[in-house]
């Protein structure tokens, strides 16, 4: 965090006062590495943070005013602590007014602050930003009222609520539970229907994970989105026939779907509802995979996921089709898929780290050439989750 220094005299020169009782939070960003469009299947996921994300700076006041602003956007505002409605034309500051209003209907209380975020995570790129700043302002807010040992995993179903509430985005827990409760140099086996985890050493000897943004701007995300939960929903009432008590894709196995497939009787539906139950199947091989070291089988079910994303659950778009397709093409690739909802957005690689300059290159290059957008590339590393940072890191 080379730059809290910078970030704290912005923070003086915005609001004035000293540095004395500036408070700094950081909640990282997150990628999926496998695991697409199962969390609210109550499937697996193996996402991991990153390295870069939101970093909230925040100073107590003696009134009840909340005075928001933010390095990245002009916008800024002044809200009662007890009056954080949602408002459209309050754009970014929706997201912490959110964890205000929720926290609250916990029983917590705030008076008021001066707030000062830095965001580094380009936004609606499908790397979290939302769930980033989610996370940060719940953990600020509750350390700087002295909450001592914040739960994690209650705060990142708060940010959830958050999302589906307050934001009106009805996604599932995969993204807040990363961003709550990443570890550095560990992906995040989940069980999303039980939240049951395991943090995995992400060991790729010689490799690196690089994520590619299309700069594709992610349009249909939100009713797309919406449509594939409701034919997961309409595949479980199906599946009911077979199984009276199921309640989520993710209860079911291979075989055990391939038994009830029938029962589906909209071919839509049960591709949908296959590209889950093998996705999620998908997410333990890898984990497998990792912890003996097949990085080339890691990277196969890798690509194999992104197959059934564009095939079976339609959620690519040709800019995602594109990037895979020219990072496959390239020297030192073992795997390469969309990451995050889809529509647009992120790819994830695993590439040779002798080869990454020309990867970037090439694939940077003839992905412009085919889609006429300029694409970023940032090679990640695996971070914490959310934590305050002190002066000076
Ligand atoms: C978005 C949602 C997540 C998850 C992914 C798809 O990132 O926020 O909850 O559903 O899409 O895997």
């Amino acid at each position: 965090m080379s730059n809290t220094n910078r970030l704290l005299d912005q923070f003086i020169e915005l609001y004035g006062g000293d540095r004395a009782a500036i408070r700094v939070f950081h909640a990282p960003g997150r990628v999926n590495l496998i695991g697409e469009h199962t969390d609210y299947n109550g499937g697996y996921v193996f996402p991991a943070a990153l390295t870069f994300g939101t970093t909230m700076l925040i100073r107590k006041r003696d009134d009840r005013t909340v005075r928001f602003a933010s390095t990245n956007f002009p916008l800024r505002k002044d809200i009662a602590a007890d009056g954080m409605a949602y408002a459209k034309e309050d754009d970014w500051i929706n997201y912490p007014k959110a964890m205000f209003v929720h926290l609250g209907q916990r029983g917590y209380t705030f008076g008021g602050y001066d707030i000062m975020f830095h965001g580094e995570i380009p936004n609606g790129a499908g790397l979290s930003s939302s769930a980033s700043i989610e996370v940060v302002t719940g953990y600020g807010l509750l350390a700087t009222e002295g909450v001592a040992d914040i739960d994690k995993v209650q705060l990142a179903l708060i940010a959830q609520e958050c999302e589906n509430k307050f934001i009106g985005v009805n996604c599932g827990i995969m993204d807040q539970f990363t961003v709550a409760m990443g570890r550095k140099d560990h992906a995040i086996l989940l069980m999303c229907g039980t939240l049951a985890y395991e943090h995995v050493p992400f060991q790729a000897q010689g490799y690196k994970i690089v994520i590619g943004n299309t700069n594709k701007k992610r349009g249909l995300v939100d009713s797309e989105y919406n449509a594939r939960r409701a034919q997961c929903e309409q595949a479980v009432q199906d599946l009911r026939a077979a199984y009276p008590q199921l309640n989520l894709l993710g209860e079911l196995n291979k075989t055990q779907f391939a038994e009830s497939a029938a029962l589906i009787p909209d071919e839509t539906v049960r591709k949908r509802a296959r590209h889950v139950i093998e996705e999620n199947d998908r997410v333990l091989e890898s984990v497998e995979a990792l912890r003996g070291n097949d990085l080339v089988r890691f990277g196969k079910l890798m690509i194999a996921s992104h197959e059934s994303l564009r095939d079976l659950y339609e959620v690519t778009c040709k800019e995602l089709d594109v990037m895979v397709e020219e990072a496959l093409r390239t020297e030192g690739v073992l795997g390469s898929r969309m990451t995050g909802a889809g529509f647009g957005g992120c790819t994830v690689s695993l590439v040779e780290e002798d080869q990454v300059e020309t990867f970037i290159r090439q694939v940077g290059e003839a992905y412009e050439a085919r889609t006429g957008l300029k694409p970023a590339f940032y090679v990640a590393d695996i971070g914490d989750g959310v934590t305050e940072i002190s002066e000076g890191e």
